[in-house]
């Protein structure tokens, strides 16, 4: 499947449009934009021209030198500024109740945003993961709501952004047109991995939707190993940890099972169980030595996920 480029646009400054109200959004921000470029070039253009044909020369010094009123001019630059201003102010309400009244029939899912990624509930198979699979031309409407700090759902393909506030839902609808792989940002500063704070949402096709579905649903019921195998791409484990030794954001999982770590305060500490169950939940309590606290927390995992995770760190050797 495509993943889509930000950089890929669709119109001179914004990336390719995939919602169903993107594009009218768009002739609504491109009329405002042109008009402004019109607008600007008139008047200076005018004042300019006015400068030079007016100009103090030989012939002309009687010109009047105050000017107190006109009655016709007063009435026009008020009553033709404010019809544009309510043609805008009348477009823009429109565009903007498209956007903040969901449809009916909806696929509803639970987003939480923290320092620094996205988890996305699906409603249908009861699953968690960092990135969002849904199908293309349904309304599909995100409960959003943060953890820690405010964060700011974006998906610029999609024309849609919307303030991610802890201790309060914030709700943000779409429909998707077009299949493909969107970027999702975070558009509100958070910290300073906030630029880390990037996923992606992937339209499908309605068959290949219901394949997933099924394939999450098998997934329930797999071992433990294979499970936490499967966690470590979906939660993003894998953009800090690596598999092979080479170090990241944070310590790699190779061979770590059952050594002797050192922590920033000094302390040596054996990584079994506990350990691991603790860093993955409370990730800030243990910090490895030479290693930052950038880690999320992760303790809204269930027994089964944190099980899984861990019977798989022991198998990576
Ligand atoms: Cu979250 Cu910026």
């Amino acid at each position: 499947m495509e993943q889509k480029n930000l950089m890929e646009s669709g119109s001179l400054w914004l990336p390719e449009a995939a919602s169903t109200y993107a594009s009218d959004f768009d002739v609504f921000y491109n009329s405002i934009y042109y008009f402004s470029i019109f607008l600007l070039v008139s008047v200076f253009g005018i004042a300019v021209y006015f400068t030079i044909r007016y100009r103090r020369r030989a012939g002309n010094e009687i010109a009047e030198k105050q000017i107190t009123h006109n009655d016709r001019m007063e009435i026009i630059w008020i009553v033709i500024p404010t019809i544009l201003v309510m043609i805008v102010f009348a477009w823009g309400f429109r565009d903007y109740i498209r956007f903040t009244v969901v449809p009916e029939d909806v696929i509803e899912y639970k987003v939480i945003g923290q320092k620094w990624n996205w988890i996305f509930f699906d409603p249908i198979t009861g699953q968690q993961s960092s990135e969002l699979v849904v199908p293309e031309g349904r309304n599909i409407k995100l409960v959003m709501n943060s953890i820690d700090v405010i964060h700011s759902f974006y998906l610029p393909n999609f024309r849609a952004k919307r303030d991610v506030i802890p201790g309060r839902y914030t709700v943000l609808w779409f429909n998707a047109e077009k299949k493909g792989i969107y970027p999702v940002l975070c558009a509100e500063y958070c910290g300073d991995q906030h630029s880390t704070m990037l996923t992606t949402l992937k339209v499908v096709g309605q068959e290949e939707y219901d394949q997933y579905i099924a394939e999450a649903k098998a997934s329930q019921n797999i071992p433990p190993v294979e499970l936490g195998e499967k966690l470590y791409s979906s939660y993003g484990c894998n953009a800090c940890h690596s598999l092979d030794g080479k170090p990241g954001l944070g310590p790699t999982w190779k061979g770590i099972f059952g050594i002797d770590r050192e922590l920033v305060n000094g302390e040596a500490i054996a990584v079994e169980e506990n350990y691991l169950r603790e860093s993955i939940t409370q990730p800030a309590v243990k910090i490895v030595s030479g290693y930052n606290n950038v880690m999320p927390s992760f303790a809204y995992l269930s027994e089964k996920e944190l099980d899984g995770l861990i019977e798989y760190i022991k198998t990576v050797k």
